[in-house]
């Protein structure tokens, strides 16, 4: 195992962390841009109550308002039109995983002479990867993408369809202040979203990482059982503060580089979920609902004994008389009930997806992870007709 690791965000963790945020955000500048969605952190009062704190902290501020689901390119500009005739020198991200991407490529690109597109890879020979980028303070208002604590960044162009990332060292938020009472608004349906969502960070490296990593393999292991555990108790009762913090916690691990240190790990199931929601604006979580498990049936084929491992230790089923792929199929079973306790979609028609796409959807997975043949990297890597027909068998 060789390998280097590095998440210089500085993470401030608890209930009641909102008030800090403009002695925290006063550290790194004097007028701050507030990135927001749409309109649930003015209906919750967290808008106000950062305002209050950034106010009495001596820190100005321009607001940033109106970022979508799945963010759009076309946000990013107007950001960075805002953030430039504003002079503004710090950017706070106030929302879920699409006002945290939007708002750290609005950061980078405000420090861009270029058109922000170039920094978002989409297959472009050139791909422009950020040098620098305005200091980044994430606030998340949703447990889920991780990119309160992450270098990535998820961006959507309308015009052509096409939903991509950077990952870049500039993009690490300098602080992330993760209040999980915040959290308490969401509700059940993007809760349970979430929850997909971290547990599969966790299972692209679990399932698509190199071998020989047994610390990796029982971190992993941890993160879903726990991600299970609270989860479902954070969808049974959205005021559960202990659940909302155990999966904000959650959310955080799973992608801030820790469990998948030494993986090196390649995530398909990802992007074949960023090609549906390029076209039909599903929630990311709700399509890696639908997307994940048929991906597991068909990886399983190849390596069973992992999957029956992930069987055995995440959802404690007996090996006992049966062959790898049998158990690896009860494990992937059981996850199925799990996302389909919690109310998440598992398969396409429950999402009104049909398979007049299906063809361009395996082109757009691979645009750019992928090996020299163009096949979608990951174990195994994915000829186009093997996208195909896992997405079939998610009809
Ligand atoms: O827009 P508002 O009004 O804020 O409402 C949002 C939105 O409708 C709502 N919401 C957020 N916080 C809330 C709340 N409603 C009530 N109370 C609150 N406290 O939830 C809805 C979904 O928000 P969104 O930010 O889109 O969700 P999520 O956090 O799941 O982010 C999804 C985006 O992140 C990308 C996805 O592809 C998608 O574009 N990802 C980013 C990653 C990263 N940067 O590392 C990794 C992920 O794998 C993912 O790809
Ligand atoms: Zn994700």
């Amino acid at each position: 195992m060789n390998f280097e690791a590095c998440n210089p965000t500085r993470l401030i963790f608890g209930a009641g962390t909102l008030a800090q945020l403009g002695e925290v955000t006063s550290r790194y500048g004097t007028k701050a841009m507030v990135v927001t969605g749409g309109n649930s952190v003015k209906r919750s009062g967290v808008f106000d109550r950062a305002m209050a704190s950034l106010k009495a902290a001596g820190v100005a501020t321009v607001e940033c308002s109106g970022i979508e689901p799945n963010p759009r390119i076309t946000s990013v500009k107007r950001g960075v039109d805002i953030a430039r005739r504003e002079n503004c020198d710090v950017v706070i991200a106030l929302g879920g995983g699409s006002t945290m991407d939007a708002s750290k490529v609005i950061a980078a690109a405000a420090l861009y002479d270029g058109d922000p597109w170039d920094l978002i890879g989409h297959g472009q020979e050139n791909w422009v990867i950020p040098p620098q980028a305005l200091p980044i303070i994430t606030v998340p208002t949703l447990a889920a993408t991780g990119s309160e604590m992450n270098a990535g960044a998820v961006i959507s162009n309308d015009e052509t369809k096409v939903k991509s990332f950077v990952s870049t060292e500039c993009l690490f938020p300098k602080v992330a202040l993760v209040d999980p009472e915040l959290t308490l608004t969401v509700p059940k349906d993007q809760t349970a979203y979430g929850v997909c969502d971290i547990i599969t960070h966790v299972t692209e490296g679990y399932f698509n990482g190199v071998n020989g990593t047994p610390i990796q393999d029982r971190f992993a292991e941890g993160v879903i059982i726990n991600a299970i555990e609270w989860g479902r108790k954070a969808v049974a009762d959205g005021n559960d503060l202990e659940a909302r913090e155990q999966v904000q916690w959650a959310s955080i691990v799973a992608l801030n580089g820790w469990v998948n240190a030494g993986t090196n790990f390649v995530p398909p199931v990802h992007m074949i979920e960023h090609a549906l929601s390029a076209h039909h604006d599903i929630t990311h979580g709700a399509g890696l609902a639908i997307v994940n498990p048929a991906w597991m049936r068909f990886a399983a084929t190849s390596r069973p004994e992992r999957f029956a491992q992930f069987a055995q230790r995440v959802f404690g089923l007996s090996p006992e008389g049966k062959d790898d792929m049998t158990l690896a199929t009860e494990g992937i079973d059981a996850y199925v009930a799990f996302l389909k306790e919690i109310g998440c979609p598992t398969t396409l028609s429950e999402v009104g997806i049909g398979d007049e796409l299906f063809e361009q959807y395996a082109k757009d997975a691979a645009l750019v992870v992928h090996d020299a043949d163009g096949n979608l990297l990951g174990r195994p890597a994915m000829s186009r007709d093997d996208i195909v027909e896992v997405l079939r068998s998610a009809q």
